[in-house]
């Protein structure tokens, strides 16, 4: 079972420790230390999966549940997962499906609600992801809306509800897969880059709020991973990996308590350091490497 006890191991608190539940005192990390309560044990852990019927969120449930999580599966489309989770019932923890439409702010609050009498969620990770390619030469309002409403605010209306369960708790870990495409603007990416932007920025203010709440906080910012999402794309995508290598890259990341966990590091290292040039040389090189 988690406590607060394993982040209080990462902390140098201020204090006598809080109680769970209590609103803690502030807590320095020590240089070097990690950022968050590393996460590797996960039996009797419970975590629960917003937009994982398929990609990379499915890849992490089933890692998870693999290594000894309970695991509640929410998306729309849920019914291609029956069989395995009614076998991963009778062998090993279980699973739950619970459909949920992260748009409808009543369903949100109805499945959260669920979520939270069903025990302690250990770990919330956000992966609903919608992705049209779209250029300002084919400016489409309802897909950038589109974009905006399953990726950022629906985002919103989970953490409306999740983040006060987390707080009572005292403990807990909320994890957002952003993507690469929200560090600078890419092509094809006006649409989806500006909502994973707006994901990222949210994550480092949500880390320097919970931070002393005993709440960990991660950044998921894969690269190209071959799943639905990405099916659509005519280009090559370089430096490609499978959902189950970025769930494996997550659970690592998870492991060591980052904060910002992106992979591959082959593909994403380059670009960290391309978000440190200066404009003119930033879209020259992007022509270059895109074409586009
Ligand atoms: N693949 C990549 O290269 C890549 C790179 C960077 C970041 N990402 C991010 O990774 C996350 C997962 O994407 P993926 O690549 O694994 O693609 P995916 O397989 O298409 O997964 C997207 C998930 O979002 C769910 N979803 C979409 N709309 C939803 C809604 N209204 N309510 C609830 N769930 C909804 C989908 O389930 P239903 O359709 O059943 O609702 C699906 O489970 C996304 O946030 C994506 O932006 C992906």
């Amino acid at each position: 079972m988690s406590t607060p006890a394993s982040d209080v191991l990462e902390l140098k608190v201020r204090g006598p420790l809080p109680l769970q539940g209590e609103p803690s005192r502030k807590a320095v990390r020590r240089w070097g230390q990690p950022l968050n309560a590393p996460m590797r044990e996960w039996q009797g852990k419970r975590v629960w999966l917003v937009g994982a019927s398929s990609g990379i969120g499915l890849a992490c449930a089933k890692a998870l549940q693999a290594a000894g999580a309970s695991v509640v599966i929410s998306a729309r489309e849920l019914g291609a997962l029956g069989e395995w989770a009614r076998a991963c019932g009778v062998q090993g923890p279980p699973v739950a499906l619970m459909p949920l439409d992260v748009t409808d702010s009543l369903q949100v609050k109805y499945v959260t609600r669920q979520v939270a009498m069903g025990g302690q969620v250990d770990l919330m990770l956000y992966c609903a992801g919608h992705y049209r390619a779209q250029r300002a030469t084919e400016f489409d309002l309802a897909d950038m809306l589109r974009h905006q409403d399953v990726n950022y605010n629906g985002l919103l209306r989970v953490l409306a509800e999740a983040l006060p369960v987390f707080l009572q708790q005292g403990f807990g870990h909320v994890s957002l897969v952003s993507s690469v495409a929200g560090w600078r603007g890419l092509p094809n990416g006006l649409a989806y880059g500006p909502t994973k932007a707006a994901m990222t920025n949210l994550a480092e203010i949500l880390y320097m709020d919970l931070q002393d709440k005993g709440i960990g906080v991660s950044l998921i910012s894969p690269g190209f991973v071959a799943t639905p999402l990405t099916a659509q794309n005519s280009f090559q995508m370089p430096a490609l990996l499978s959902p189950e290598q970025a769930a494996q890259a997550m659970l690592q990341g998870w492991a060591k308590g980052l904060f910002d966990i992106h992979f591959p590091k082959r593909f994403t290292v380059w670009l960290k350091l391309m978000r440190l040039l200066p404009y003119r040389l930033y879209f020259a090189l992007v022509r270059r490497f895109t074409g586009l």
